[in-house]
């Protein structure tokens, strides 16, 4: 995670969003002539003001079928399905169809087809009366005699249930249990005292593409492929696992540490042989009772709006690589019904200027709407592998020293925030007021932004001098709020929790402590890795950190890798502490 310039004033007005979700489920029957057909359907959707999510189940009552089936049924109002899955839609006024799609055309007795669409609708959003496979209307039942026909006896609505699999929650973290990533836990596990942390839920990280199939070698990021860890999840019987989406073409243009395999102009590669390949894994059916979180792209999007005087982010501003590759992404992982994208939205030492807070939100907005649709983008993560406070207890952006704004110090620098909480929390505003779905929710990344230990400030500085006052007061230890690499003195933060304040979906674990950020002197490798000097701490800085001191810890090996010093300092100064 990387830097920032500046600008000056904004304001922002505080309101709470709120998403309607509502399942509405229905069980249709009709009357139907041959014995040897019979169908039935449960519908049911997760909408809001003007559009919604639509669940179909269909269950094959009559004998086999092969060779392909149709699902056909009229909507009562103006609803139109903007994309659909598991299926191919077509809409013609309001009747819909949906063919069976080429890998899946039979549907033997008993055996049920899930699909799934998106619509638009206004007014109100009535369920279809009534539906056909193969021109037979699903009543539930197969008739025992075909001169016997049966009148329409609609069926019991099925209970509404937000985590119907299938239908997307309002907060995917909300009464769920997250995925243990167990080759991280074994490394945890591996450090004295390690096991006081390691049952906490991880992201894996798919930072290049053999990571879908797994690297059996020695890589630093493990052997466990995409399906082992999506299977291990279902073995622990977790509600959700989450991953990130981390290989753009041009990745990581602003630094070195993280670069990757792919080149500048390999956006093509980068669908064909990376999203294509996830988004197959990710929308398995076996998956459809796990909430899959992805965390989409670090540190792209804001690159795009401060660090394009840098060669790379000037390059990706260009081709449309980043807001392409990202809308992809968002496209192809936002049409399973079980999936929920989260974009990265960098941290406040970044974002936290009026020249780069609204113009974020804008180029995200432009990616999600390459996307197809804005609510392909379940919500946002800021302070994602970085090191920003959640919360600085003791003053806030609206303190003043001796009549001088906190504002004016070196270290706040102008900066409409002073910590992460309250900045995730005006971004996300922000991002509705721009455009996005006022539901979206934001995570913020706590795994390392603890700060306790003996450095922490116990209480607020009595100094009246502004920079004294902020230095003395403030728990990030940092020389510089753009230091990002293994900084020295960090701590845990808080431990992964879900729906913690207004606005927030949850804290998390994204980046997995212990793992380190970027080597601390050049390691020749085989994965991309550049050896950024912020990872040096015998170097003096640049322009993106004031020319400060790194911060950085010595003995550093590269991004990714076990750093064990590293981990053992992350819990010596975990705030909350461990006990
Ligand atoms: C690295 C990735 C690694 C991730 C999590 C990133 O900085 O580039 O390779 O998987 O951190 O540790």
């Amino acid at each position: 995670m990387r830097p920032h310039p500046h600008s000056v004033a904004r304001g922002l007005a505080a309101a709470a969003a709120v998403t309607l979700l509502t399942g509405a489920g229905i069980a249709v029957a009709a009357s139907q002539a041959s014995a040897a057909a019979g169908c039935r359907v449960t519908y049911s959707v997760n909408q809001w003001s003007t559009g919604f999510t639509g669940n179909v189940a269909v269950t094959n009552l009559g004998d086999p079928i092969t060779g392909g089936w149709t699902l056909a049924w009229d909507f009562a109002g103006n609803q139109r399905v903007t994309q659909g899955w598991n299926g191919t839609f077509t809409q013609s006024g309001q009747r819909v169809s949906v063919a069976s799609p080429s890998y899946a055309n039979s549907l033997a007795t008993n055996a049920t087809a899930t699909l799934g669409f998106n619509a638009d609708y206004s007014g109100t959003n009535a369920a279809p009366a009534s539906f056909t496979l193969n021109g037979t209307q699903c009543t539930g039942q197969v008739p025992t005699t075909p001169s016997s026909p049966s009148s329409p006896t609609p069926s019991e609505p099925t209970p509404s249930d937000p985590t119907t699999p299938g239908t997307k929650a309002d907060n995917p973290y909300a009464g769920a249990r997250g995925y243990v990533n167990p080759e991280w836990k074994a490394k945890a596990d591996a450090e004295p005292g390690g096991s006081r942390v390691s049952n906490n839920p991880t992201a894996v990280w798919l930072d290049r593409i053999a990571a879908i199939e797994g690297t059996p070698d020695s890589s630093s990021n493990g052997a466990m492929g995409l399906r082992d860890h999506l299977d291990a999840a279902l073995a622990q019987g977790a509600g959700y696992i989450q991953l990130v989406i981390y290989n753009l073409p041009g990745r990581d243009c602003s630094a070195l540490a993280s670069n990757g395999e792919l080149g500048v102009n390999d956006l093509p590669k980068y669908k064909a042989q990376y999203i294509d390949p996830i988004a197959a894994i990710e929308s398995d059916t076996k998956y459809r009772n796990l909430r899959i979180i992805n965390i989409v792209e670090i540190d792209s999007l804001p690159n795009l709006v401060t660090n394009t005087n840098l060669a790379t982010c000037a390059t990706m501003k260009q081709n449309g690589g980043y807001v392409q590759g990202v809308g992809y992404a968002l496209n192809k992982l936002g049409a399973i019904p079980n999936v929920y994208n989260y974009v990265d939205a960098a941290h406040h030492g970044w974002i936290g200027w009026d020249s780069n807070f609204g113009p974020s939100a804008d180029i995200m907005l432009e990616a999600a709407r390459a996307s197809g649709n804005v609510r392909n983008v379940h919500g946002f993560i800021t302070n994602t592998a970085n090191y920003s406070a959640l919360t600085e207890p003791h003053f806030t952006i609206n303190t003043n020293v001796n009549g001088t704004s906190v504002r004016q110090s070196k270290w706040v620098d102008w900066n409409y925030y002073v910590d992460e909480l309250t900045f995730a929390q005006a971004f996300r505003q922000k991002l509705v007021q721009v455009g996005f779905d006022s539901g979206i929710g934001m995570l913020i990344d706590t795994s390392r932004n603890g700060w306790g230990g003996t450095g922490r400030p116990a209480a607020a500085s009595t100094s009246t001098n502004v920079d004294t006052f902020v230095n003395q007061s403030r728990i990030d230890r940092r020389a510089h709020a753009g230091n990002w690499c293994n900084q020295d003195g960090a701590g845990l933060g808080e431990r992964p929790k879900a729906a913690p304040a207004a606005g927030i979906d949850a804290y998390v674990w994204v980046k997995p402590p212990g793992e380190s950020d970027g080597s601390s002197t050049e390691i020749p490798n085989n994965e991309g890795k550049g050896f950024d000097r912020m990872c040096d701490p015998t170097y003096g800085g640049n322009d993106r950190n004031g020319n400060n001191p790194t911060g950085a810890l010595s003995g550093a090996p590269i991004s990714g890798a076990w750093f064990s010093a590293q981990f053992r300092q992350l819990m010596a100064n975990a705030y909350p502490p461990l006990s």
